[in-house]
């Protein structure tokens, strides 16, 4: 049996590609190559010295889908196809809601019709909205949120829990991660922005390699020690290996389980620029401006549910977050090859 990992050629899903593959598991990766590049898929191969079937294909694509479940045997998924851009999700609603909203509706069909009943699905701490303080912990009201994005986010959130109410025989896992950074150790493999990163680590790492000039620091008048925003980094390896752990829960038993995937830990915007400079011996200029419309002073998570039901805990600190990060971007100043 094997489990389908949807996004699977993207940052987060190539990374848990091969964890799960380390942890002796079978995989099929599905992407539809929107938002990563084919050589992807040959460095996780190189990585683990193993092949799996590569399907490049669309989670709307019904009879696509409904091929794919019918060539393989497949008994659990992970969900990370979707768009993600904050910012963009609010200039284009539509495509994010089709993409991200519809598509899971089709993925769920299909696999409903396949007596596929275990999904592990991408969710982000950005669903608890700007109402809830930190430490944020599962239990807390969620869907506050503030562009298209998040309420993709969180309106897969509820139609997986009214599935699990209709027929409880489902297993689904709701991970919210917070803010994925690093990269695996090889430097083979990591973030690969389209463009002008949106986010702080891919930012940083630009700046470093000289493709630009200096990062901008959103803010320095927010409610935190040193002012600047203050997030909870969770390397992207140990978040992988939190999914390792996710899929082994849902083969086990069958409910509707929700986890935060983070550290516990805030760092603020130039606690990471420190620890940067401090791992790569590169010095990053920085101006700071006026705040970026949506952003929250401070934003981290309590893991200890995950640690209490999973067994996991994130063990890579932000030092070797930055180490990794910078290795892939100097090793790759162009990302993956086209
Ligand atoms: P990513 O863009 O690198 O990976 C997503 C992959 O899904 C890409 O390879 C893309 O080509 C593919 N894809 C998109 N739409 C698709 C579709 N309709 N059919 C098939 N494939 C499709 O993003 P990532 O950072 O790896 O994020 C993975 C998931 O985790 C996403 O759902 C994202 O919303 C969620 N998430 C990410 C973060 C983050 O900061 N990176 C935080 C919280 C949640
Ligand atoms: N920041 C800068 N300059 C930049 C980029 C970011 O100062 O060029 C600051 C932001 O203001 C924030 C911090 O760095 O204080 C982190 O910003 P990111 O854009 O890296 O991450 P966010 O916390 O804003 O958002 C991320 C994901 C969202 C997700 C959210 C919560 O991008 O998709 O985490 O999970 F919803």
């Amino acid at each position: 049996m094997a489990i389908l990992v949807t996004g699977g050629l993207g940052y987060i899903g190539s990374h848990t590609a091969v964890e799960l593959m380390r942890a002796g598991k079978e995989i099929v990766v599905l992407d539809n190559l929107y938002n990563c590049k084919k050589s992807s898929y040959s460095r996780i191969k190189a990585l683990t010295g193993r092949d799996f079937p590569f399907y490049e294909c669309d989670i709307r694509d019904r009879k696509g889908l409904e091929e794919i479940f019918a060539k393989e045997k497949i008994d659990c998924v992970i969900h990370f196809a979707g768009l993600k851009a904050v910012g963009e999700s609010v200039q284009k609603p539509l495509e994010y809601f089709d993409n991200n909203v519809n598509g899971t509706l089709v993925l769920l069909d299909v696999m409903k019709r396949c007596g596929c009943k275990k999904i592990v699905f991408s969710s982000s701490a950005t669903v608890y909205g700007v109402e809830n303080k930190s430490p944020l912990t599962e239990d807390m009201k969620v869907g506050g949120v503030t562009n298209p994005y998040g309420r993709t986010k969180y309106m897969i959130e509820c139609i997986l829990q009214d599935l699990y109410k209709s027929d409880n025989e489902w297993s689904i896992c709701l991970l919210r991660y917070f803010n994925p950074i690093g990269a695996h150790k090889s430097g083979t493999m990591g973030e690969d922005p389209n463009g002008l990163p949106n986010n702080l680590m891919p930012y940083i790492t630009q700046v470093a390699i000289g493709k630009l000039d200096h990062l901008n620091v959103y803010g320095n008048d927010y409610d935190t020690p040193d002012g600047t925003g203050v997030r909870d980094y969770i390397h992207v390896v140990d978040l992988a290996l939190g999914h390792v752990k996710a899929v082994e829960k849902a083969a086990d038993e069958s409910g509707l389980f929700i986890y935060n995937l983070g550290t516990g830990k805030g760092y603020s915007v130039l606690d990471v620029v420190n620890a940067f400079e401090k791992a790569s011996g590169v010095k990053i200029k920085y101006e700071i401006c006026p705040r970026r419309a949506g952003d929250l002073d401070t934003c981290y998570s309590d893991p200890s549910k995950a640690r209490r039901e999973l067994g996991w805990q994130a063990e890579r600190g932000i030092v070797e977050m930055c180490e990794d990060s910078w290795r892939w971007q100097s090793n790759n100043p162009n990302g993956y090859p086209d």
